[in-house]
Order: structure tokens, then C-alpha cells, then sequence
């Protein structure tokens, strides 16, 4: 549907707002689900905006429009447990936690949207509903928002990320990718149980170590062996722990990892085939092996229509050379994953980095900064494409 403005140009002229509310929210990071000082602030400035909201703990919604269907914009709106390094005038006021994901940056972003439309509600031929999700590092915020229902009555879905997360975009550049965009993002837990004993006499005592080091090795070949070389599969052990002495074999050797996969079939045969593996293993070398699928959040799979449409609407918004299609998915994990699994939308990216002027550093990293003149593309991109996303079949709608 036709918005009656252009989005670029309204986007640049809110601009040097959205940078003040990004450095706003970047002095108070806050992570996981409750998000007190965040939420505040949000909630404050749509409300300076003429803006009603809806609140479900530290989730927000807005809406604005009167007609016709309704598009969702979402923003996660949390930090990480990351002490800030970056010397920013604008650093994080909370020791121990920083915006290094730019969380910060997509919840100013969708302040911009809502200061672009407060003032002319009455003329969007859709309706927007702006959506301010906490929890999004691991915290399944995303479940939450739809519990509280403010996913309800939404035709299409679109949300961007910024910062450094595909090694095809350059600055400054938008990337879209129909299909399965990221990873499942399942993580696990287990411990081989043994029985300890001296050093120097392994033949007495039943040695964890050797079995969990062959996990870890053989875990690699269920990628490698099992699975086809075109469907990509990360496991990763990140974590063991045995032992604490030169001279001492434990009783116990427990590990944790995390499993990326692309495909709800492989998401299941990787589950199957640690647990066998691991099974296996301490049945060989005569221990007790405990497994735990602690699960994690769903491939993220952008629905075609929705992903032409939102690409187009970015080819017309910044220009083609500003837009690439992408030809990988990334491994990395996004509850908006769980959005997608109930309505059409689309996700993409913005490559944020200046590394001219040293902001290189990526997604998580202490000295994680973004080229704030860019974020006036994430306003831009993610309105043009909601317009275009009311125009999907099945996203006609009536009036309420
Ligand atoms: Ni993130």
C-alpha cells in the first residue's frame, strides 16, 4: 500500500532523533526479560509521541492506523551481561552490562517509525503495529510477546538487525534472504560418570576424561559423516570440566555445548544422534552417561512473498546498490524465528560497521559500535516494507 510520504526523507529528517534515543538507551543497557529502566523510557517517549501503549511486563506494543490490515514492526530492546570497553561518551551507566548487539539501535529505529506516523495516523491506508520485544539473547522473549497476545489480528511481520552479521554485506548494505535465514539455536548438557581414582593407576579407577574427549571429537562427524555436505550443521562443545589435580582421575567429566541447524529434520537428528553418540561411548569404556536437550529457539525462515516484497521495498528506499541478496544463511540464533512460524514477514540485516573510523569489532564484542548515520535506513526500510507486506494475499483485512 501507498504511504502518502517518502519514507527516506522522512527517515533522514527523524534522524538525529533516533541517534539521541540510541545513546539514551545505550547509557542503560539492561538484559533477559525484565528490562525496567528500558521499558520506562520506551514507554515515556511513545507516550510524548501521542502514542498509546501496551505493556505485558517488559514487552511494549503501539499501534497507529485506523484501516485495513495490520503489519508488525519489531524491535528487541536488551543488552548483554558484556562489561563496555568502548570509552563512548554515551557508555553504558551499568557496569557489567552493554547494548553490544545494537538492540539499542532497533528499538530507537522503531521510535523513529512511531515519530514518522504520530502525526498522521489518520491518513496510513494500513495499520502499524510497533512491537518492543525484551529477551531476545536467549530469554525466549519473543514467546512472551505472543502470549500476551500482541502478535493477534497481525498479517505480516518485518525486523531487522543491525551490526556485522553476514560476511556478504558490505557498509552500509541491507541483506535479505528468502528461505532459512539462521540457525536453530539448541543447546545441550551431559556428564560421563565414572569412578575416580590415583594418577598412576587408571586400571583401578573408571576414567571419564578419554570418553568425554571422544564425544567431543566424534561429535564433529555427525556434520562431516551423517549429514549432507549441503546441509549445514555447527556442533559446538564450549564448555567441559573434569578434574582438578595432576594426579587425581575424577569421577566425572560434564561438558555443554550448542547445535546450529537449518532444518527441522536435521534440528532432530542431531538431538538423536548426541544422545546416541554419547550413549554409545560410556557403554564402551563402561560408564553412565546423563544427556540434556536444553532445546533453544527455531531456524528463522523468512517466507518468499514477504522477502521479495521487503527487498523490493529496500531497492526503492535506498537504491540497488544499497541491497543484496544473500546467498548463506548465517548459524547465529533469533527469536524472531518464533514470529515467522505464525505469520509471514521478513528479517534482515543492515551491515552497521565504519571501519574506516575503527568501528570494526563484531556483534558481542566489548568495543561493539555502530555508524549511527546508517540507522535511518532501518527507520526507512523496515516502513517501506510494511506498506509493501499489507499488500501480501491474506493480508486484506477488514475494518475494525
Ligand atoms: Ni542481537
Amino acid at each position: 500500500m501507498k504511504l502518502p510520504f517518502d519514507c527516506a526523507d522522512e527517515a533522514a529528517r527523524v534522524l538525529p532523533r533516533v541517534v539521541q534515543w540510541r545513546r539514551a538507551l545505550h547509557r542503560i543497557p539492561e538484559a533477559g526479560l525484565d528490562l525496567p529502566l528500558t521499558t520506562d523510557y520506551l514507554e515515556r517517549e511513545l507516550r510524548a509521541l501521542g502514542l498509546s501503549t501496551a505493556r505485558a511486563g517488559s514487552a511494549l506494543a503501539a499501534e497507529l492506523g485506523f484501516r485495513g490490515p495490520t503489519v508488525a514492526i519489531r524491535a528487541d530492546t536488551d543488552a548483554l551481561p558484556v562489561a563496555e570497553e568502548t570509552g563512548l561518551e554515551f557508555a553504558s551507566g551499568r557496569p557489567g552490562f552493554m547494548h553490544a548487539c545494537g538492540h539499542d539501535a532497533h528499538a530507537a529505529a522503531l521510535l523513529g517509525v512511531a515519530a514518522i506516523l504520530a502525526g498522521r495516523r489518520s491518513e496510513l491506508p494500513f495499520r502499524v503495529r510497533l512491537i518492543f520485544q525484551p529477551g531476545e539473547e536467549g530469554f525466549f522473549g519473543a514467546r512472551d510477546v505472543i502470549a500476551a497476545g500482541f502478535l493477534d489480528d497481525v498479517a505480516a511481520i518485518v525486523g531487522a538487525h543491525v551490526g556485522d552479521l553476514s560476511e556478504e554485506l558490505a557498509p552500509g548494505q541491507a541483506g535479505f534472504l528468502a528461505g532459512p535465514m539462521m540457525a536453530a539455536s539448541d543447546r545441550f548438557e551431559g556428564r560421563f560418570v565414572g569412578s575416580g581414582g590415583h594418577g598412576s593407576a587408571p586400571h583401578r579407577a573408571r576414567d571419564p576424561i578419554p570418553a568425554l574427549a571422544r564425544f567431543i571429537l566424534d561429535s564433529q562427524e555427525i556434520a562431516a559423516r551423517e549429514l549432507a555436505a549441503t546441509d549445514s550443521c555447527v556442533v559446538s562443545v564450549c564448555s567441559v570440566s573434569a578434574g582438578e589435580a595432576h594426579n587425581v582421575i575424577p569421577g566425572v567429566a560434564s561438558f555443554r555445548g550448542t547445535a546450529r541447524t537449518l532444518r527441522p529434520d536435521s534440528r532432530a537428528f542431531v538431538e538423536r544422534r548426541l544422545s546416541e553418540l554419547g550413549k554409545g561411548i560410556a557403554a564402551a569404556h563402561g560408564l553412565e552417561f546423563e544427556w540434556h536437550w536444553l532445546g533453544g529457539y527455531p531456524p528463522l525462515v523468512n517466507e518468499v512473498r514477504a522477502t521479495r516484497a521487503a527487498m523490493e521495498a529496500a531497492r526503492e528506499t535506498l537504491g540497488p546498490d544499497k541491497v543484496v541478496e544473500l546467498r548463506y544463511p548465517i548459524m547465529g540464533g533469533e527469536d524472531f524465528a518464533y514470529y515467522l512460524e505464525r505469520v509471514p514477514g521478513c528479517f534482515w540485516f543492515l551491515d552497521t560497521q565504519a571501519p574506516e573510523r575503527g568501528i570494526d569489532k563484531p556483534n558481542h564484542n566489548p568495543r561493539f559500535d555502530l555508524d549511527e548515520s546508517l540507522l535511518g535506513r532501518v527507520v526507512a526500510v523496515n516502513l517501506a516494507a510494511a506498506a509493501r507486506l499489507a499488500d501480501l494475499p491474506g493480508g486484506s483485512g477488514t475494518d475494525r
